[in-house]
């Protein structure tokens, strides 16, 4: 039996697939985006990211086992992602996980997504201590938790609506700008100034997050302002989301004292979330532990780490795709 766990991620719109050890470190991985399907939509279409996952996924599978040169039968386990996510999407990684650990004589482990972000940071080295304070800003959740140890996670605090990354991607289609709208708008932002004053939903107000005002006051001014420099309205926007995710993250520490502040999920690839989480982190006197670029988004290593945490506590759970998941559950 080799060292590694297969893990597989098809819950959105990557289909990516990951050889991975029990200390994150990735021998092998693949990823085939489907940005390129979806662009012209302003977001993913969920039938066609059905099609495409049947399409990529055992290609992308059999790139990484060529890459790395293991032979399946000896896998420790399969890990694939079982929620939250697109029914559709999700149903092709868990039926194809089921079918190949069968056809390989290897276990496949039900694996919460969710948990699969809170472990990118430790991919390729070890960046996490515990205690640790943990931000997940996706594009399907934002919430803030503490982690005392990997597998044993408290939330804090959640959006009461739209996520970050939602409301990231309705600003960029608002601005014509494609999908995922995260990378665009921060390109733009970084060339604009914050001059316009959008609101910062809940900022003094617990651990909870709120988007949605925040996108329809955007919205709302576009249509009243319709000659506003866009780079002015991504930078204003940038700056509202980003006093939000600070204050919140500034109080969870101060409620909650930690070893480090972790940022995952897609909108951690945000240059501007990293540069004003250092400064926070250098102010509270904490560690900032952030996932390579690479593993912040989508990605099957993450959901390979997260399956060696439910080998160690036993949580065999079948691959069966469920559309809502919580991040206490495994
Ligand atoms: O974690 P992820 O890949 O998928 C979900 O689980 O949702 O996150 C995708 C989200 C999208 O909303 C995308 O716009 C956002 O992450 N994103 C970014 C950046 N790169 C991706 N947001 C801000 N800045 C970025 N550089
Ligand atoms: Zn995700």
């Amino acid at each position: 039996m080799t060292d590694l766990v297969l893990g597989i991620e098809t819950s959105c719109d990557d289909t990516s697939v990951a050889l991975v050890d029990k200390d994150g470190t990735v021998a092998a991985a693949s990823t085939a985006s489907q940005v390129a399907l979806h662009n012209r939509y302003g977001g993913v279409y969920p039938e066609m990211a059905s099609r495409a996952h049947v399409d990529k996924i055992l290609p992308t599978v059999r790139m990484v086992l060529e890459d790395s040169g293991v032979d399946p039968r000896t896998l420790r386990a399969i890990g694939v992602t079982r929620g939250p996510g697109l029914i559709g999407s999700l149903m092709v990684g868990v039926s194809t996980a089921a079918a190949l650990g069968q056809g390989w004589g290897v276990p496949v482990l039900g694996i919460n997504h969710l948990r699969g972000h809170l472990r990118s940071a430790d991919l390729e080295e070890r960046r996490v201590d515990y205690p640790a304070t943990i931000l997940l800003v996706s594009g399907g959740h934002t919430f803030l938790a503490r982690m005392t140890d990997p597998g044993t996670i408290t939330l804090l605090g959640s959006t009461v609506d739209d996520s970050v990354g939602e409301a990231y991607d309705k600003v960029a289609r608002m601005l014509d700008l494609g999908y995922p709208g995260g990378p665009v708008v921060d390109k733009l932002a970084a060339t604009g100034n914050s001059v316009f004053p959008f609101p910062r939903p809940m900022l003094t107000d617990g651990l909870n997050f709120s988007f949605s005002g925040l996108k329809s006051a955007v919205e709302r001014f576009l249509a009243a302002n319709p000659d506003a420099p866009p780079a002015d309205v991504a930078a204003s926007f940038v700056a509202a989301v980003l006093e939000v995710l600070v204050a919140k993250c500034r109080r969870a520490l101060a409620e909650q004292p930690s070893e480090c502040l972790v940022i995952v999920g897609g909108v951690a690839a945000s240059p501007q979330l990293r540069a004003a989480a250092g400064e926070l982190c250098a102010q509270a006197g904490v560690r900032l532990s952030l996932p390579p670029l690479r593993w912040s988004t989508d990605n099957g290593a993450m959901i390979g780490l997260a399956a060696w945490d439910y080998l160690a506590a036993g949580a065999d759970l079948p691959p069966e795709a469920t559309t809502s998941l919580s991040i206490e559950s495994f």
